[in-house]
């Protein structure tokens, strides 16, 4: 099946596949340089992108021979690269606005834990719930996400805290890999909290994780990652060591929530273990922006880490934005994702995501888009199947309204400026 897409205003995002991004994802200047195509063609050949250019070069690359299936025209629309969202936690049992109500009438994080909240208020509800059930409203936000524009995303499991919780959130989010389009990653977060009965018996919690979990989802293949809640009060930088050291002989490479709160050495830690992506770092001390933007040493494994930014959630939590600038102008590679999950960011919307990383954290509109794209990819380690245009990858694409400018696209936030999605070559 080929579909030829016509007169594309502009066509943004085009890279070679194997573009030589330093070590790993777009940094310091690069992420400033988003390549784009005016009035441009693109061709799709079963769900991948086959060639694309010029409008006026169209007839001459022999692209007409090709005999479209079927042919549509954008004009007036850009085509971006669907979003690649790295960090969610979208199986979660229900939501909890009753806390979010209690916050804004004053009541502190501390005081809705005690109140029963937070994390093991997610952990009681989901281990009452079944699989079927948690499938399918996963599956809901899955279907709500793509239409925002969400093509390749990354899923947690953390809010089990019990063997067959952990397990049973893992299998579901297996299920959503085999029965979609979209490129899904599985990361197995035991590590979130200590669950009531081992609040005193951290021992005992990180062996049931190593002695009872892990071997379970290595034999079953459920996750691609590790992670771990490294904060104070949650999982020091020792303890998610010796987690991660463990998830890492079942081939789970660390993938982490770190500087959330605190700076605790999770970076630190987390570099040493050649994280794929270290997640939050709204507490930065000038030594972690310095740990994260040296370049990676070959005992590192010969690349660094992802530095992956949420501001939904510091948006939603009232707290201080991680300082992408700072990051950039250090050099470091940063991704932006959404952290969808019920208590500290209840919406996936990453276009919204975009436009909080230029209006709050002073990104241009280019390393907005890179960072949610490309560098969402890498954080997936599936740059070479998403998070641009190029000839073999995916043809996830989000087609716009007429805009006047990809400027506009965050300028205008809150506003649904997307016209339609296409995942795999396909409209959903
Ligand atoms: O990424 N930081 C820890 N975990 C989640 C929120 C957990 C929750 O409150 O349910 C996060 O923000
Ligand atoms: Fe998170």
């Amino acid at each position: 099946m080929t579909t030829l897409i016509t007169n594309i205003k502009r066509l943004v995002g085009v890279r070679k596949t194997n573009s030589p991004h330093s070590d790993r994802g777009l940094r310091g200047k690069e992420l400033a340089e988003l390549p784009a195509i005016e009035d441009a063609y693109l061709i799709i050949e079963d769900g991948v992108i086959a060639a694309y250019g010029a409008m006026q070069d169209l007839k001459s690359d022999g692209s007409r021979d090709r005999d479209p299936k079927s042919e549509i025209n954008a004009v007036g629309q850009l085509i971006v690269p669907c979003w690649c969202d790295s960090h969610t936690h979208l199986v979660f049992a229900s939501s909890r606005e009753e806390e979010f109500v209690d916050k804004i009438k004053g009541m502190s994080y501390a005081e809705i834990a005690a109140k029963g909240g937070g994390i093991l208020n997610s952990a009681r509800k989901l281990n009452d719930a079944s699989e079927a059930q948690l499938f399918t409203t996963a599956w809901e936000r899955l279907e709500e996400v793509s239409r925002l524009g969400t093509g390749a995303i990354e899923i947690k499991s953390g809010y089990g805290l019990s063997v067959e919780g952990e397990l049973k959130m893992l299998r579901v989010i297996k299920r959503l890999k085999e029965r979609s389009n979209l490129s899904i990653k599985s990361t197995f977060l035991g590590a979130h909290a200590y669950p009531w009965e081992y609040k005193e018996n951290h021992k005992g919690y990180i062996d049931l994780i190593i002695n009872e979990m892990l071997p379970v989802i290595g034999k079953e293949k459920l996750a691609d990652y590790i992670d771990v809640f490294c904060e104070s009060g949650f999982f020091s930088a020792e303890e998610m060591e010796m987690i991660c050291r463990a998830g890492m002989t079942y081939g789970l490479k660390p993938k982490l929530h770190v500087n959330q709160l605190n700076s605790i050495g999770g970076i630190e830690s987390g570099i040493k273990l050649d994280a794929v992506s270290l997640d939050h770092l709204e507490t930065l001390t000038d030594e972690d922006i310095k740990s994260l933007s040296a370049p990676a040493t070959l005992e590192m494994g010969g690349r660094s880490s992802m530095a992956t930014l949420l501001p939904s959630a510091a948006f939603f939590l009232r707290m201080p934005f991680p300082p992408a600038r700072k990051l950039i102008d250090a050099g470091c590679a940063i991704a932006l994702a959404s952290d969808y999950n019920p208590g500290s960011s209840p919406s996936g919307n990453m276009n919204l995501v975009v436009s909080m990383a230029c209006i709050q954290m002073n990104m241009l509109p280019e390393e907005a888009v890179n960072a949610a794209t490309m560098n969402g990819a890498y954080a997936m380690e599936l740059e070479n199947e998403v998070g641009s245009i190029a000839v073999g990858k995916k043809a996830n694409l989000i087609f716009t309204k007429p805009v006047p400018s990809l400027a506009y696209l965050p300028y205008s936030f809150g506003t649904s400026l997307i016209d339609r999605v296409m995942i795999k070559g396909e409209f959903i």
